[in-house]
């Protein structure tokens, strides 16, 4: 490999920690997930804790699951919650009765994002070519030579990104229709990252701006007017929106059958966000505290709207043990109780330079014209080749993206019924 496409791999990676990755039904979280169904469930990763353990919240009730064993990335969908264990060697899940189940276990290829939509469960890998396992997925995961940066599942389909092509997103699933719709219809953009809901995905584009397509039976792709690079993470559910302001922290969400926003999260600013089905809870930045909202938050006159979780204080990403690119979290080290560091996504619009002119509103269609994307990224991703050489980019995730164009998937098999939660 030469030194420059060595760059650019190490390039791609730090882009993949510059935006806050999304999941949906999941939304910028790691360290928060919102599990639905027979029951609503909201773990988080918590915080100055000598293991970095998975508390929850169900029904009034505060409880711990593995008390002595520490995760670094969770997510929920429905009736199930998983975690990524310290390390990325395995992924534990629990099923409503709190039953946990090791779905995976390998010292070799680790796990990192975590993505669960609606049932199925899907993870990027540290190998080359090919590294998402899905799990309870059935058919359909492509075979092309791609390697995505970032995931994303929603209901019956999984998207992702490839930053090394043009190929705007990829996605796969069951619901191979919604997936191929929703692939089709971003076709034309570079995508940083992809958030998918029910039946409709959104990104940012590699100018900073962000794009939603699919169904917009509730105005959930009506984006908001916008700034280039004024969104920096996002949380999709069944019919809505979420998309968290890096500036200020502050979260502004649409679509949904009404509702799905609350005028007492206005004022207040977020570390991260994540959706259920609808709902939308966020990692305050003031205290690490959750807070939940929305039309399909529990509605119990003990907890309102707003409320928020009598949880512990949450992690606001995962303790690593790796160097980061851009600079280490307030009081990490009193956060990770010695274990680590929690990394600070990197500013992403520094590289990439912000278009002055927003998009015009609401970003409906595609007439706009605009320059050879393609150009654009590749332009971007130069920049950061050069400022990469220098030397900055010691430990990024993901510097493995070869070369070798292994297309191994891994696909546990999909049963019918899922029962994976018998035996341990
Ligand atoms: C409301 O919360 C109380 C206290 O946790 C609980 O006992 C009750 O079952 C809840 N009601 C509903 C309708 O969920
Ligand atoms: C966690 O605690 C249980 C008992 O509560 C013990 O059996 C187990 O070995 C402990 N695991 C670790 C990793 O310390
Ligand atoms: C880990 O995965 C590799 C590659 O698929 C495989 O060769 C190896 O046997 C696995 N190890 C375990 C313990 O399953
Ligand atoms: C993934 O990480 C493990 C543990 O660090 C390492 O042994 C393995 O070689 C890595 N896989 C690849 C493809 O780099
Ligand atoms: C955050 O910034 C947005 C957009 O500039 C603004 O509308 C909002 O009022 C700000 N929120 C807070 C809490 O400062
Ligand atoms: C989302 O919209 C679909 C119709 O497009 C509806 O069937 C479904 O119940 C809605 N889901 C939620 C959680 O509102
Ligand atoms: C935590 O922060 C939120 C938002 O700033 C605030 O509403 C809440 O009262 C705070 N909680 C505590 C226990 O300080
Ligand atoms: C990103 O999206 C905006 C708004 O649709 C568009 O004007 C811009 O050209 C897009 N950038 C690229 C590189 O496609």
């Amino acid at each position: 490999m030469t030194t420059l496409s060595a760059s650019v791999i190490s390039v791609v990676g730090l882009i993949f920690s510059i935006l806050y990755t999304a999941h949906a039904f999941g939304g910028s979280a790691t360290t928060v997930s919102i599990s639905y169904g027979s029951t609503v469930t909201v773990c988080g990763i918590v915080a100055g804790q000598p293991s970095q353990r998975i508390q929850c919240w169900r029904n009034g009730q505060v409880f711990d699951v593995f008390s002595n064993i520490s995760f670094e990335s969770i997510a929920g969908g429905r009736d199930v919650f998983c975690g990524v264990r310290s390390g990325g060697s395995s992924l534990v899940c629990w099923n409503p009765s709190l039953t946990p189940k090791r779905l995976y276990y390998n010292e070799t290829v680790l796990l990192s994002q975590l993505s669960i939509g609606d049932t199925q469960i899907c993870s990027i890998t540290n190998s080359s070519g090919w590294n998402v396992y899905c799990w309870r997925y059935g058919d359909g995961i492509p075979t092309q030579n791609h390697h995505l940066q970032s995931i994303s599942s929603g209901l019956g389909f999984t998207c992702g990104v490839d930053l090394r092509d043009d190929a705007g997103i990829i996605c796969f699933g069951t619901n191979s229709e919604a997936a191929n719709a929703i692939q089709a219809a971003f076709t034309n953009f570079r995508m940083l990252n992809v958030a998918v809901g029910g039946n409709h995905a959104c990104g940012i584009n590699s100018t900073g701006f962000l794009i939603c397509r699919g169904n917009n039976d509730y105005g959930q792709i009506n984006v908001p007017y916008h700034s280039s690079f004024e969104f920096s993470a996002l949380a999709l559910g069944a019919n809505h929106t979420c998309a968290l302001r890096k500036l200020n922290g502050s979260v502004v969400c649409w679509g949904g059958g009404g509702g799905i926003m609350s005028y007492n999260i206005l004022g207040v600013s977020f570390e991260s966000i994540v959706a259920g089905l609808d709902s939308t809870c966020g990692l305050t930045t003031s205290n690490l505290s959750v807070i939940c909202w929305g039309e399909g938050w529990v509605r119990n006159a003990s907890y309102p709207s707003d409320f928020e979780l009598p949880l512990r204080q949450i992690l606001p990403g995962p303790c690593v043990t790796s160097d980061c690119s851009c600079g280490i979290y307030t009081q990490s080290q009193i956060l990770c109780s010695g274990y680590g560091s929690i990394c600070k996504p990197c500013d992403i619009s520094s590289f990439f330079p912000p278009l002055l002119a927003p998009p015009p509103p609401p970003l409906g269609d595609d007439n706009v014209p605009r320059s050879p994307p393609s150009k654009a990224l590749r332009k971007g991703l130069l920049a950061f080749a050069i400022v990469g050489s220098i030397g900055a980019f010691a430990a990024v995730q993901f510097q493995d993206l070869q070369q070798s164009g292994d297309k191994r998937q891994e696909l546990f098999p999909a049963t019918k019924k899922w029962n994976i939660f018998k035996t341990c």
